[in-house]
C-alpha cells in the first residue's frame, strides 16, 4: 500500500467565543476522518488554530476591561480543552496572532503586491465620530428605510427583508457608542480577485468540491468577482500591513494562512517539512473542513491568494451544514445553543461523536441533533447491540473457560461476512459517508446479535458451563464484537481502547483484523459505555438556559444609549414619580471598611401625621466631604426610592450630587431660604 502523506484542518474558531456543538460537529468530522487514515497507516496529520484578530475581538477585550491578548490567551487555553476532552487529535493547535503567522501573511502579502495583484483605492465608509472607528455593517443600527421597522442592522432588514446600504438606514447611530456615524474617506488594499477568475472555474470543477458547493460558486463566478477589500484602518486588532502604517491585514487575510503557521510550527518540533505539504510538485494531500457559512474564502480567495504567492492550491475542500436542535436553529433562550463544556458536565463525549457520525453525510444539508432521538440511538446502538454482545459472551469464557478463547471459531461464516464488509466501510469513511458507514456496522452488529440469538449459549452453559460448543460459540462473538470495536474505532476512540484492554489486545490497526483472536485470554469484562440517561441530557438543555439568562442578567441593566449618547427618553410622568426633598444632615459618620462611604442621617421636616420623618442613606462623597463639615447643610434627597440593603445596613433613599469624583464632589445645595421636608417641583 502506498502511504498517503496528508495535512488536513478545520476552520479555525474565534477566539471571542466559546467552543459550542456546531464547532464540536465539525472538530469530530474531520477528527473521525483523521484517526482513519491514522488507522490505515497513512502519514496524517491534522492542525489547527484559534482565529484571534478582528474588531469583534479588540471590542470584546475592550468591554471586559482586559487586553485583547489575554482575551485570546484565556480562550486558546479553554478551547484546547474543550476540544481535548471530546477527543479531538490535534497534531498542533496555535495561534493566528503568533509570530510565524505574521512572517507568512507579509510575504504572502508581499508576493501578491510584486506581482500587480494588490489595488488601492479610496472608499467612503460610515465611522463613528466618538470611537474614531469605522464602522462594519453589523455595528451600524438604524430604522429601516423600506419598513420603518426600528433597531435593524447595517445592510438588511430582518422584517422586510429588504437589503439597503447602511448610509440609507434612518437615524443610523454606532452600536458601540451610540453616536450618529459620519461618512469618511480612507484608502484601501483590494486583492484582485477577478484576475483568477480562469483558474477558479478549473480549480473549483477539479474534484475539490462536493457538486452542490462547486455549483454555488460557479454561481459567484458567473455573476463576476469582485475585488477583495483586504484592509482595515487602525484600531484593529491584527497584523499592520508592512510598510503602511495604519492600515491592517483584514482577518480573513491572515486567518486561512493561519493552517499554514500551525503547521509550521509542528514541522519545527517534527520531521515534517513545510514545503513538502505548500508547494506545488509534491505528492502530498491538503484538505480543509469548513462549514458552509466560509465557503467563499476558502474557494475563492484562499486559491487565489495561494496561486498568487507560488503555493499549492487544497486537494479539496470538504464542507458541511449546519447543527440545528430540535428541528431549528440552536436556541439559547430555549437552551439549545450549547456550550461544548456545557455538555461535557452531563454528558459522556461519544455519545455525541457516535449521534453525529450515525448522522453525517457528505453534503452540505444541516444536521439534526434531536434529543430524543440522541437518547434513544445511542442506547440501542452502542449499549443495546454493540456492548451487548461482548456482556452476553465475556461472563461463559471467564466462568467456564478461565477466560480463555477456543481455538476455532463455531462459525467461521459469520467472522468472514463481518469481515466482507470492512472495504465497504472503509471507502464509506473515506468518502465522509459516515452515516451509510455506521448502518453498514450496525447490520453487522444486528447479525452478530441474531447469531447469539439462535444458538441460545446461556442453555448450553446450564447443562454444561465447560462444553467446548459453549466456548466456541462465544469466542465467536468475542470474534465479531472485535471486529466491530475495529470499525468503530476512529468515531469512540475512548470506549475502544477500553475494549482493547478487556480483550487484552494491542491496539487495533485497520488491517489487523483478518486474522481472528483464538486460544487467547483475555480479562474480566467491565461495562464499556453506559446508557444515556434522558434526565441528563434535560439537565444540560437548563444548563444551557440558565447560563443564558445570567448573561442577560448581567448585561440588561443597560439598554443602548440613544444617538445623543444618553440614556432612552423617559415620560414626563416617570419623571414625576421622583420624590424630590430637601433634607437636612443631621448626622455623618465613617462608614467602618468602606473607602467610599459616608453614613448620612437626614431630616425630611414632618410627615402629614406631624410626626418627624428622618431617613438613613449611604452616600459615595467621602473623598470630598469630612463628616463633621456637612452635618447641619441642607442638600436635595430621593425621598421614595425603595430602600435597598448594603453590606453595611440599610440606605433609604439617595442624596443628588455632582461632579467628575474624587475631591470634586458637590451637594446640591438649596437656596437659603429652604427648609427640611420642602418638596422640589
Ligand atoms: N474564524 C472563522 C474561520 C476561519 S478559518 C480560516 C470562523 N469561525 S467560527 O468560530 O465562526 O466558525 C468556525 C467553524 O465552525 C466554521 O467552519 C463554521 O461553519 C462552523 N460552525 C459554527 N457554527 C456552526 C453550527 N451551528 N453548525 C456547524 N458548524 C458551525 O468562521
Ligand atoms: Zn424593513
Amino acid at each position: 500500500m502506498k502511504r498517503r502523506k496528508i495535512l488536513v484542518t478545520s476552520a479555525l474558531p474565534y477566539a471571542n467565543g466559546d467552543i459550542h456543538l456546531g464547532h464540536m460537529l465539525e472538530a469530530i468530522q474531520t477528527d473521525i476522518w483523521v484517526r482513519l487514515q491514522k488507522l490505515r497507516g497513512h502519514d496524517c496529520v491534522y492542525v489547527c488554530a484559534d482565529d484571534a484578530h478582528g474588531t469583534a475581538i479588540m471590542l470584546s477585550a475592550e468591554q471586559q476591561g482586559i487586553s485583547s491578548e489575554q482575551l485570546i490567551d484565556a480562550a486558546s487555553i479553554e478551547h484546547q480543552r474543550d476540544y481535548a476532552d471530546f477527543l479531538i487529535q490535534f497534531d498542533n493547535y496555535h495561534s493566528t496572532h503568533s509570530e510565524e503567522n505574521r512572517e507568512l501573511s507579509e510575504s504572502i502579502y508581499e508576493k501578491l503586491n510584486a506581482n500587480g495583484h494588490i489595488h488601492r483605492r479610496k472608499i467612503k465608509q460610515l465611522y463613528d465620530p466618538e470611537k474614531n472607528l469605522f464602522l462594519a455593517d453589523r455595528y451600524i443600527v438604524g430604522t429601516c428605510p423600506k419598513c420603518h421597522t426600528e433597531n435593524q442592522y447595517g445592510d438588511n432588514c430582518e422584517a422586510c427583508g429588504s437589503t439597503y446600504s447602511p448610509t440609507e438606514l434612518i437615524d443610523s447611530r454606532s452600536v458601540i457608542s451610540g453616536a450618529t456615524p459620519v461618512e469618511k474617506e480612507s484608502e484601501h488594499f483590494f486583492f484582485a480577485l477577478p484576475a483568477f477568475r480562469d483558474m477558479l472555474k478549473i480549480w473549483t470543477r477539479s474534484g475539490t468540491l462536493h457538486d452542490a458547493v462547486a455549483n454555488k460558486v460557479s454561481e459567484w463566478l458567473d455573476d463576476g468577482l469582485r475585488e477583495w477589500d483586504i484592509s482595515r484602518d487602525a484600531p484593529y486588532f491584527g497584523f499592520e500591513i508592512p510598510g503602511e502604517p495604519g492600515k491592517y491585514f483584514y482577518v480573513w487575510v491572515d486567518a486561512p494562512i493561519g493552517y499554514m503557521a500551525s503547521f509550521k510550527v509542528l514541522c519545527e518540533r517534527s520531521d515534517y517539512h513545510f514545503d513538502d505539504y505548500w508547494y506545488p510538485g509534491h505528492d502530498t494531500e491538503l484538505y480543509h473542513f469548513i462549514g458552509k457559512d466560509i465557503i467563499n474564502f476558502h474557494t475563492l480567495f484562499w486559491p487565489a491568494m495561494l496561486t498568487s504567492a507560488g503555493y499549492r492550491t487544497p486537494t479539496a475542500v470538504f464542507v458541511h451544514g449546519f447543527l440545528t436542535v430540535d428541528g431549528t436553529k440552536m436556541s439559547k433562550s430555549r437552551g439549545t445553543f450549547i456550550n461544548a463544556r456545557t455538555y461535557l458536565q452531563h454528558l459522556n463525549p461519544e455519545y455525541l461523536r457516535y449521534y453525529l457520525a450515525a448522522k453525517l453525510s457528505s453534503g452540505i444539508d444541516d444536521l439534526d441533533l434531536n434529543l430524543d432521538d440522541f437518547v434513544r440511538r445511542v442506547n440501542s446502538d452502542l449499549v443495546g447491540k454493540v456492548v451487548n454482545i461482548a456482556s452476553r459472551c465475556a461472563g461463559f469464557i471467564a466462568k467456564g473457560f478461565d477466560g480463555m478463547l477456543s481455538k476455532q471459531l463455531d462459525d467461521e461464516e459469520l467472522i468472514a461476512e463481518m469481515l466482507a464488509s470492512k472495504t465497504e466501510i472503509t471507502e464509506l469513511f473515506e468518502r465522509r459517508e459516515y452515516s451509510k458507514a455506521i448502518r453498514l456496522i450496525m447490520e453487522q452488529a444486528d447479525k452478530a446479535n441474531q447469531y447469539i440469538n439462535d444458538k441460545q449459549p446461556w442453555i448450553i452453559a446450564k447443562a454444561d458451563k465447560h462444553s467446548r460448543e459453549l466456548q466456541e460459540i462465544c469466542s465467536t462473538g468475542l470474534n465479531a464484537f472485535r471486529l466491530l470495536i475495529s470499525y468503530l474505532k476512529p468515531v469512540l476512540p475512548a470506549t475502544v481502547e477500553k475494549a482493547e484492554q478487556f480483550l487484552a489486545i494491542d491496539p487495533l490497526q485497520w488491517d489487523d483484523i483478518e486474522k481472528p483472536l483464538l486460544n487467547h485470554k483475555i480479562n474480566q469484562f467491565t461495562p464499556l459505555l453506559t446508557r444515556v440517561e434522558i434526565d441528563k441530557v434535560q439537565a444540560m438543555v437548563d444548563a444551557s438556559r440558565q447560563e443564558y439568562e445570567m448573561q442577560q442578567g448581567n448585561s440588561a441593566a443597560k439598554p443602548a444609549a440613544n444617538s445623543s449618547g444618553l440614556e432612552p427618553e423617559i415620560e414626563l410622568d416617570d419623571f414625576a414619580k421622583i420624590d424630590l426633598r430637601v433634607a437636612k444632615i443631621i448626622d455623618a459618620e465613617i462608614v467602618e471598611g468602606a473607602d467610599k462611604l459616608l453614613k448620612l442621617s437626614l431630616d425630611l421636616g414632618l410627615d402629614p401625621q406631624g410626626e418627624p420623618l428622618t431617613r438613613t442613606v449611604f452616600s459615595g462623597i467621602k473623598s470630598a466631604y469630612e463628616p463633621a463639615t456637612l452635618v447641619g447643610m441642607y442638600t436635595v434627597v430621593v425621598a421614595n426610592l425603595k430602600p435597598r440593603k448594603m453590606k453595611f445596613g440599610l440606605s433609604e433613599g439617595m442624596i443628588l450630587a455632582a461632579g467628575p469624583g474624587g475631591k470634586d464632589i458637590w451637594l446640591l445645595e438649596p437656596h437659603s431660604g429652604a427648609a427640611a421636608g420642602m418638596r422640589i417641583t
